[in-house]
């Protein structure tokens, strides 16, 4: 996902462009670019400096010309077209009058180009968003206003999108639409503001109004007009803002980690978006190994630290399932003190939210150092280690600023599943018409955790009761096992409680022993091919005196008898069950530390990115 700000009659636009893009760079972070427009006069800056653009743009503006009323601005987060300064929006049309700015996927874009190009459009990027300066150029050019052009633009575009456009002809407006992709419409006396979200604009405008989709809309100094896609006038949503920044960022919510919960949905939507060629072929744009070297592939290792290696042990089950394929999982600072076998065709995947713990990095250097291909997984683009492997594959969650991690846990697996699903394609291990079915159930899993979000109050009433409790077993068989180890986690470091992940079959080897009344036993028993196993291993710690909180489908009627409490959530194919799974167990571990007044954001002792071995 991008950010996009725009800003006319303001008397310091460049200012007010700077300042929103930094608050918009969880939105994009590759490069990032400004437009100033006046009378006659078109003026752009751009910079591609990864994690630093916004700062590198600042210093591309220190001598930016003054006296310009109106502006806009782009964080980008690369989809098509490698995070370059060609590559950063705004982007011009052939004439450099008009400037867009885009977030979101033109789908149709390689059709519209070369029909563009065949009427003697030239382009200056490999992006998708820059058809549109043409499209909007060629209706300009028809004698239409800049709102219209931009409606007739529209009209033949699919995809998402939330665009802005300015036109150094009709300077003193920006015409800005959406679909899908979220803006906001802000107002002040005598200058009027679009931004990706609120915070980008929230020191500046007083009044906040939503844009709902194939809704245009025209900013001018004294305020909008808004039409839709067929040029009918709506009104626009105004929103009841009363928040402080700090509160704004977190989307009026209560703390970061509830926001970002709720953002996981949209995390694996966008971490899948536009992965897909229309033959089918599963491609990642930005992973850069060949065919054949995956194809060539005998071997997976995947080396990642907590939640991420969590998401590693279940790719590994997708790996081996769908590509036939060994893949083992490591602890990263335990990888390169046990002397790794790496042969050839030995392919590594470093796994890391952040992109700079210093343990999977120095795994993967030691990796790299025996010979092996690495491919890092990371949700920071150009984090350090995406720049040290060979190639990268970015997970699209967003800025992820709790120490505990939720929403980049669900994209790691969505990104990994996927990316197991391109091997299993390369080397025809299943039939294409599998790979379709599970690629669209794969799409599905958003929506099945969007119904696992929205029982909330049920899991919040469980924890409640069990508030008091000291003593937790986390059980999974399969991938319920590293989704019970990541439940366990969250309670661990948000409660501070004890809890294990354990597999549910290994218990009756040892651990069994603890069991007595008091302890909590949370297990997930969401795969019906090992359902009766994890209804014997219940009956074992219930007849021994735990309490059980269970994580069941909504169909499983058998579970009751055991159960002291169920958590339901929707059916889904078994290696898709972490994602929808997990959120319960994350709810579980936020209502425990709510209930003993922890600070869920920053929890005692850690760090959002582990930076020391
Ligand atoms: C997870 O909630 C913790 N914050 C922690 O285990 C984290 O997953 C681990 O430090 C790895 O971080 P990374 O994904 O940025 O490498």
């Amino acid at each position: 996902m991008c950010g996009i700000i725009g800003v006319v009659g303001s008397s310091d636009t460049l200012a007010t462009l700077l300042e929103g893009l930094a608050r918009l760079e969880y939105r994009g972070y590759d490069s990032a670019g400004v437009a100033l427009v006046r009378p006659g006069e078109t003026w752009r800056a751009r910079a591609a400096e990864g994690t630093e653009s916004v700062r590198a743009l600042r210093k591309e503006c220190e001598f930016a010309p003054t006296g310009f009323a109106s502006g806009i601005g782009h964080t980008r987060w690369a989809t098509h077209g490698a995070p370059v300064t060609m590559n950063a929006h705004p982007h011009l049309d052939c004439s450099g009058h008009v400037a867009i700015i885009h977030n979101g996927i033109i789908e149709n874009h390689t059709e519209l180009q070369e029909q563009l190009e065949s009427r003697g459009h030239v382009f200056t990027s490999r992006t998708d968003s820059e058809v549109l300066a043409h499209l909007i150029e060629e209706s300009r050019a028809k004698g239409l206003d800049l709102t219209e052009s931009v409606r007739q633009s529209l009209l033949v575009v699919r995809g998402a999108f939330a665009v802005a456009a300015m036109d150094a002809n009709e300077a003193d407006v920006i015409v800005a639409a959406r679909r899908v992709s979220p803006l906001i419409i802000g107002t002040a006396p005598g200058v009027t503001y679009l931004a990706s979200d609120v915070p980008a604009i929230l020191d500046r405008a007083t009044s906040f109004y939503a844009v709902n989709d194939d809704e245009i809309v025209r900013l001018a100094p004294e305020g909008f007009r808004a039409i839709d896609l067929d040029g009918a006038p709506v009104r626009l949503h105004q929103l009841t803002i009363d928040w402080d920044l700090e509160t704004a960022q977190k989307a009026g919510h209560d703390d970061f980690m509830t926001k970002e919960i709720n953002e996981q949905p949209d995390a694996i939507r966008s971490t899948l978006l536009d992965r897909r060629r229309r033959d089918g072929t599963i491609t990642f744009d930005e992973l850069r190994i060949s065919d054949e070297e995956l194809r060539d592939v005998q071997r997976v290792v995947i080396v990642a630290a907590g939640t991420s290696n969590h998401a590693a042990q279940i790719a590994k089950y997708a790996i081996e399932r769908w590509a036939r394929l060994s893949a083992e999982v490591d602890i990263s600072s335990e990888y390169r003190y046990r002397d790794p076998v790496v042969e050839i065709g030995t392919l590594v995947i470093g796994v890391s939210q952040s992109g700079e713990t210093i343990d999977t990095i120095q795994a993967i250097r030691e990796a790299r150092r025996r010979g092996a291909r690495v491919v890092a997984v990371s949700n920071i683009v150009d984090s350090s280690l995406a720049r040290e492997s060979d190639a990268v594959i970015y997970t699209r969650a967003g800025l992820e600023v709790s120490v505990a991690s939720t929403k980049a846990f669900v994209a790691q697996v969505a990104a990994l599943e996927l990316l197991a699903l391109r091997l299993a394609q390369l080397r025809e291990t299943i039939p294409a018409s599998d790979i379709d079915a599970l690629f669209q159930g794969l799409n599905a899993v958003a929506d099945q955790v969007t119904t696992a979000l929205e029982r909330r109050a049920s899991v919040e009433d469980v924890a409640k009761q069990l508030l008091g409790a000291r003593d937790f077993f986390f059980l999974g068989r399969h991938v319920g096992f590293p989704t019970a180890l990541e439940g366990a986690l969250k309670l661990k470091e948000l409660s501070y409680l004890h809890a294990e992940g354990y597999p549910a079959g290994e218990l009756k080897h040892g651990p069994l022993a603890l069991i007595e009344p008091g302890v909590i036993v949370v297990a997930v028993a969401t795969d019906p091919a090992l359902h009766e196993k994890m209804l014997s291993n219940l009956a074992e710690v219930k007849a021994r005196g735990a309490t059980v909180v269970v994580v069941a489908t909504d169909d499983d009627e058998s579970i009751d008898a055991l159960a002291d409490y169920v958590l339901r959530v929707p059916a889904t194919e078994p290696l898709f069950t972490p994602m929808v799974d997990i959120v319960p167990l994350q709810l579980f571990a936020y209502t425990m530390a709510r209930g003993l007044g922890r600070n869920v954001d920053r929890p005692r002792n850690l760090a959002k990115t582990v930076t020391v071995e």
